[in-house]
């Protein structure tokens, strides 16, 4: 029998976005700086954490032979890095008793930073056997429509999602994070979120993994036309500047190296998750070169704060930058509103 997750990394890595919106912003540089290099700091804190570096290993997977082999590698990886592993939906996990492809990473590597997740549809008592599983530093809440939409057999019934998301609030314990998967959030959706009691939102935009993508390869008949579904993460992160002092704001999507990572922070994010380059790091690469890589990606973050007079991620919102093509169109239009 196929296994939905493997189909997942199969896809993800099979697919190509043709556009994304990290090329249409362009950051004013600075020729004279005031710090040297040494004195740069990659520090951020969110969800009630401090962490060392400002980009972790977003949500992946979990559930398969071969996802248990990506989490060992991956948690491994950002153990090694002092990187924050957040797994793939925890769900898998709840459906099959004898699957550890979740917690062996917690057992082989006892000091991870570790955060888990969890699909909407799921009512919260799902979330609080997570956290006991994992003791996770928080829990990402995703939201997935057009995916359950395009799949054959995903959810049909969505009145009940905004009740979860207020009980997942309320009843749990650890700070709650709402995630999309690759299709972008915008003001609607956070304005909801922060009714609901979440006061972390990561925007997840289009750019990079492409779930309509993934579920239209798994179809018979797949709706193609739907691959680009949703907003890019550069257009989220425009369309929520005014919320990133009212809530946090994480970047996601389509992130492909450091000048990505720092883009999204000069647009307001607190941190900024990377799923599809990292697993196609660690399908390709063993261990050690992709902690060889991903520790010059801290050092090339320092570089390029400093060459922009940035010291540390809060002055990183000084940095002037330009926009163009369909960015700019939408930045327009948005503020016209
Ligand atoms: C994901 N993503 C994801 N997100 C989530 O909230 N729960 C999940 O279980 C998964 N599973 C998953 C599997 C695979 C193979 C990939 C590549 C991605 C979505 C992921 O966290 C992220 O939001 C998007 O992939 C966009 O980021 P990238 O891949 O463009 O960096």
């Amino acid at each position: 029998m196929k296994n939905r997750k493997d189909e997942h990394i199969r896809y993800a890595l099979e697919h190509r976005s043709e556009y994304n919106s990290f090329d249409e912003v362009e950051l004013i540089h600075c020729s004279i700086p005031k710090y040297n290099l040494e004195e740069i700091e990659l520090k951020t804190q969110f969800a009630g954490c401090e962490f060392e570096v400002p980009f972790f290993i977003n949500a992946i997977t979990g559930g398969s032979e071969n996802a248990k082999k990506i989490n060992q590698k991956l948690a491994r990886v950002a153990n090694e890095c002092g990187l924050l592993f957040v797994t793939g939906s925890y769900s898998a996990a709840l459906k099959n008793a004898g699957d550890d492809s979740f917690e062996i990473v917690k057992r082989e590597n006892p000091g991870l930073k570790l955060a888990t997740n969890i699909g909407i549809d799921k009512d919260y008592t799902a979330g609080i056997k997570a956290v006991e599983a994992l003791n996770p530093l928080f829990l990402q809440v995703h939201v997935n429509l057009m995916q359950e939409l395009i799949m054959s057999e995903g959810s049909r019934n969505f009145r009940e999602w905004e009740n979860n998301l207020r009980e997942f609030a309320r009843n749990i314990e650890i700070p709650i994070v709402l995630k999309e998967v690759g299709f972008g959030m915008t003001e609607n959706t956070v304005k909801k979120g922060i009714e609901l009691g979440i006061k972390t939102f990561d925007i997840s935009g289009r750019g990079g993994t492409s779930f309509a993508f993934i579920e239209n390869m798994r179809r018979e008949n797949g709706l193609h036309y739907l691959d680009n579904w949703g907003q890019t993460t550069i257009s989220c992160l425009l369309n929520l500047k005014k919320y990133v002092d009212k809530v946090e704001i994480i970047a996601s999507g389509g992130v492909r190296n450091p000048l990505d990572i720092i883009k999204s922070l000069v647009l307001g994010a607190k941190a900024v998750g990377i799923s599809k380059v990292i697993l196609e790091l660690a399908v390709n690469y063993e261990i050690e070169k992709v902690i060889e890589i991903l520790e010059s990606w801290k050092n090339e973050c320092r570089m390029i704060m400093c060459a922009l007079n940035a010291r540390n991620i809060r002055e990183l919102r000084n940095v002037k930058y330009v926009l163009y093509g369909k960015t700019l169109e939408f930045f327009v239009q948005q503020k016209e509103d």
